[in-house]
């Protein structure tokens, strides 16, 4: 059943290459228009939109910070995030012309759920976005978009949350496309990219596996992790420390690195792992500035970098390379060796990554 694999979540992180694929099978029409007729909302009806709300929760939540940032820079609408159990429990502003995402692999979180029957009432327009076909966010959604990612057994999302990014990739190019912000021809164009992080990933597979050994064998001994990035960098680091936390039980934090000054810079010691997202992107020179203080406080430095990069080594003590991408993809293909990293320092911790203690695959309760 784990296909060859020593445990579910290898397996699955390695499906990856395919769920990109899948999840984009049959969506761009010859004419160039995105298919995403589940959606069951006309090009009019999209237009109108003005507020968005993500909501989610885990690292379905951190695939609703990877969209805010494509959706705001492809469709100019605001779009906020927000975890599930706290939006339904205040009093979010709700109009005819809002949209609801909720993000759920399982489809049955209860908080997510909850959200979704909320904003329902007061009379926003809810989209899923599930893994699980017919699952409750699947019904209980106006419209639904599925992540191909087929059955997820590890306790970690992993495929599933690639599979969530691309398909609400997708949704923020038909938002942007039904607000007249992006033409036909820059769709097919950043389609056809996105498409490109399947082989991405598969070449993170081929070459990087020995780097991101080494950075695990620099993590595993530490009492702590601190993972930073800046705007999608953030996002990634984010869910790099939430994969790192959960399955190998190392405490890690993730901050935006422009924040590293307002506090957490004090926990810097000589040893100090530090996780950085360095891909080439509008604010790559800042990060690096970010890290020279690290540096100089003595911090080990293990750096996701674009591949050709070859002056992040100044700095960096690790360096994990990832084919060039336009920043917008960045998270589906930093995202994998981050995964990888995480369950390896779990294994060397003897940690069961398929099922890391006291977390569930779904939480059907509060
Ligand atoms: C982390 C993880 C959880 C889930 C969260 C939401 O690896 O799996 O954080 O992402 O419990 O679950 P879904 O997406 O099923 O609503």
């Amino acid at each position: 059943e784990k296909g060859g694999y020593p445990d579910f979540m290898l397996k699955e992180i390695y499906e990856q290459p395919r769920v990109v694929r899948d999840t984009l099978v049959g969506r761009l029409a010859p004419n160039g228009e995105l298919d995403i007729d589940e959606l069951g909302l006309s090009f009019e009806e999209l237009n109108v939109i003005d507020r968005i709300y993500v909501i989610a929760c885990g690292t379905s939540y951190h695939a609703g910070l990877i969209a805010k940032n494509l959706i705001e820079s492809w469709a100019r609408i605001p779009c906020e995030v927000e975890a599930a159990s706290e939006f339904r429990y205040r009093d979010p502003i709700i109009t005819p012309s809002t949209l609801v995402v909720a993000v759920s692999q399982s489809g049955e979180t209860a908080d997510t759920l909850a959200a979704i029957r909320d904003a329902r009432i007061k009379g926003a327009k809810v989209f899923g976005i599930t893994n699980v076909i017919g699952s409750p966010v699947a019904r209980e959604s106006d419209g639904v978009i599925y992540t191909k990612a087929n059955k997820e057994i590890a306790v970690a999302s992993t495929k599933s949350f690639i599979g969530q990014i691309v398909s609400l990739t997708l949704l923020a190019l038909l938002l942007g496309q039904a607000k007249g912000r992006l033409t036909t021809g820059q769709v097919r164009m950043l389609f056809h990219e996105l498409g490109d992080t399947s082989a991405q990933i598969q070449r993170i597979f081929d070459t990087q596996l020995d780097a991101i050994h080494e950075a695990a064998c620099a993590c595993q001994g530490a009492q702590s992790a601190l993972f930073v990035g800046r705007g999608m960098g953030a996002a990634i680091s984010y869910e790099g420390a939430l994969k790192l936390k959960e399955v190998s039980y190392l405490h890690a934090e993730a901050y935006a690195a422009g924040e590293m000054k307002h506090g957490p810079i004090a926990l810097i010691e000589p040893g100090f792992p530090v996780i950085a997202v360095t891909t080439k992107s509008p604010t790559y020179d800042k990060v690096v500035s970010n890290l020279k203080e690290c540096e100089a406080r003595g911090a080990r430095i293990i750096a996701l970098a674009t591949e050709g990069d070859e002056d992040i080594k100044r700095i960096a003590d690790h360096v994990i390379y990832i084919p060039p991408v336009r920043d917008a993809f960045s998270a589906i293909t930093a995202s994998v060796p981050l995964q990888l990293l995480a369950r390896e320092v779990a294994l060397m911790r003897g940690c069961n990554v398929d099922q890391p203690r006291n977390l569930a695959k779904s939480v059907t309760v509060e």
